[in-house]
């Protein structure tokens, strides 16, 4: 997979199962981590598929739901209710139906503790049997990627993230994008999709006419200050009426293909994308792929061509546009497709992607993750690619997130009030970092090392820990503080939690679970849920629910370790489980912060 910064600082490898001599053999015939949800949904829908007919024998009808206090299990199944006023039966009398049919099933009785309870007017307690939560925290313990279960069936799905744009400085949403972007692209392909990572780069339209007019009149003109150089062109454009109209016959001239304006483009995006290069770098996001918006010029006629000829676009004030189909007064501003001098726009571009990702990537799903200012055109884009093109089952997503705000609540910006720039950005994460790394353990060596892992995840998990909709207030401080649901928080929790899982199994190895104290149960049954979790993000998009499930897992895993002694413990075999229980909760901490999160892990802090 992806290369992630590994910093081995103590210089002790991280072997993540036991060495194989210690490796003990599990030989129960029932053994995969499995998501237990998945399997009780599948098993209630076809317990109620041949109690009530083979309507109702869909997972989704389950109705199953993690149980509201720990003294009704883990789940519940709330289909009865639902299911009883169809069927005009007494919703007791369908719960208890259901309840002698899943008793007789095998996955359940390999699954459940039984008998199974029906509650009130007809809930389904349901609690995962302790056999089964122990053979779920072994195979999270040895298998890989803890085991989780890749999805029925794979998908070729397009996750079109970061984008940002030529000549222009990439900003904190393109940041936000990023971060975001690259997590549920990490998920999917852990779920076994084929997951395509596009970069839509803003790298065509109108205003490459003035920068590279502007750039053919400097031609020795140094451009590594691209935000410059955009502010004195577009001075230009807007002073130099001569200048204005060299650069409107430049975008002809790239439009046509002409070399040596092409060659200039091609400069002109060669210098942006070192600097785009250098922040994923620094991020370690990596097979993101360009296709920028360039890259579409081809297709844009031919899209055009489907718009009109299928009536869906029409001509208004001498422009081409589409009109919401809900619009039939045509009062609302409609999404144009092409201007009056006959320029494409930024909706054309993504029309003509959407056909592309369809017809030759034959993609299931579309990602786009921007800002929610942008919700209105991906809503109208989809719309009018709905209507004009043969899009079959593929979905397309807006997955939109919220602004990134000063302290103060108002823009994110500098002191000046200027956009701030991300490379000064993460060097600020960092060296506040390594400030704090250094006021609290002044002579640890590495350090500046240390503090770029912490504080690049610490923007990355300040970002993904809150609902993605809502604005932010950006806040060194907070993301960096070692209390809460922070990267250095986790971060710590993972090196220390790591650390007592090494001991443990060079001491002991791992060996079968056994569950006896309350808080051994808890921590597996949390553990067991890992599976369903990651699941909810593949369907959902919401990275947020997986930093709350950790930062839990984090805390359920101190109660643990301070009610049930590892390597102190009475038995052989019950250092054997904990020493698995230490294991297994050191896997999905590094599942989730590392390998979906993306969040570089360290061994000690
Ligand atoms: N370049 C755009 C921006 O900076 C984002 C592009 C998002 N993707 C898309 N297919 N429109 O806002």
């Amino acid at each position: 997979m992806r290369p992630i910064v590994v910093l081995m600082l103590a210089g002790v490898a991280r072997a993540l199962v036991a060495p194989a001599a210690k490796r003990p053999r599990f030989t129960r015939a029932f053994a995969a981590a499995g998501d237990p949800r998945e399997v009780l949904e599948k098993a209630v829908a076809s317990a109620l598929g041949a109690a009530f007919g083979p309507e109702y024998n869909d997972p989704s009808k389950a109705a199953l739901r993690p149980a509201t206090k720990k003294t009704f299990g883990d789940f519940q199944c709330n289909a009865a209710m639902a299911i009883a006023k169809p069927l005009k039966k007494n919703p007791r009398e369908v719960a208890t139906e259901l309840v002698e049919r899943l008793e007789a099933d095998a996955t359940v009785q390999n699954t459940l503790a039984t008998p199974l309870e029906v509650a009130g007017p007809g809930f389904v307690n349901m609690r995962l049997s302790d056999d089964y939560l122990s053979t779920t925290v072994e195979a999270m313990a040895t298998e890989e990627n803890c085991g989780l279960p890749k999805a029925s069936q794979k998908q070729t799905i397009v996750v079109d993230y970061s984008s940002p744009n030529i000549a222009k400085e990439m900003h904190v949403g393109h940041l936000r994008s990023t971060i975001i972007g690259d997590a549920l692209a990490n998920c999917l392909e852990l779920r076994g999709h084929d997951v395509i990572r596009q970069n839509h780069v803003g790298d065509w339209g109108t205003q490459f006419g003035m920068l590279l007019e502007h750039l053919g009149d400097n031609t020795d003109a140094s451009i590594s200050d691209l935000v410059a150089f955009y502010k004195e062109a577009k001075q230009r454009f807007d002073s130099d009426g001569d200048f204005k109209e060299r650069a409107r016959e430049r975008v002809v001239s790239l439009q046509k293909g002409d070399a040596a304006t092409l060659d200039a483009w091609r400069k002109l995006c060669d210098v942006s994308r070192v600097e785009f290069d250098a922040i994923y770098d620094r991020l370690s996001v990596c097979g993101l792929e360009e296709k920028g918006e360039s890259f579409y010029n081809d297709r844009l006629s031919n899209v055009v061509e489907e718009l009109e000829s299928s009536g869906v676009a029409e001509v208004s004030d001498g422009a081409l546009v589409v009109f919401d189909e809900k619009d039939k007064k045509k009062e609302k501003v409609p999404l144009i497709i092409r201007k009056s001098d006959g320029g494409f726009l930024y909706a054309t571009t993504d029309l003509a992607a959407v056909d592309y990702r369809s017809k030759e990537l034959k993609a299931n799903r579309v990602l786009y993750v921007t800002d929610a200012g942008q919700s209105g055109h991906f809503k109208a884009v989809f719309q009018a690619a709905q209507r004009s093109q043969e899009l079959g089952d593929m979905s397309l997503e807006h997955v939109p997130f919220g602004l990134v705000q000063g302290e103060d609540g108002k823009k994110f910006a500098t002191r000046s009030g200027e956009t701030v720039r991300l490379k000064d950005l993460l060097d600020e994460a960092e060296s506040r970092c390594l400030t704090e790394l250094q006021e609290r353990d002044s002579d640890a060596e590495d350090l500046t090392e240390l503090a770029k892992v912490v504080g690049i995840g610490a923007v990355k998990y300040a970002d993904l820990s809150l609902n993605r909709e809502s604005n932010y207030k950006f806040s060194y401080e907070k993301m960096l503080s070692l209390s809460g649901n922070t990267a250095p928080y986790m971060l710590y929790g993972y090196a220390r939690i790591n650390g007592i899982r090494r001991k443990a199994q060079e001491e002991v190895g791992v060996g079968k679970v056994v569950l006896k104290e309350d808080a051994e149960r808890d921590l597996a049954r949390h553990l067991a849920l890992l599976s369903a979790t990651i699941v909810d993000l593949e369907r959902e998009l919401r990275p947020n629910a997986l930093c709350d499930y950790l930062f839990e897992l984090a805390q359920i895993f101190n109660r643990f370790y301070e009610s049930c002694p590892v390597l102190k413990a009475e038995s052989d075999d019950i250092r054997a489980s904990r020493a698995t229980l230490c294991a297994a909760t050191a896997a999905a901490l590094r599942l989730g912060l590392e390998e979906v999160l993306g969040i570089g892990l360290v061994d000690r802090l």
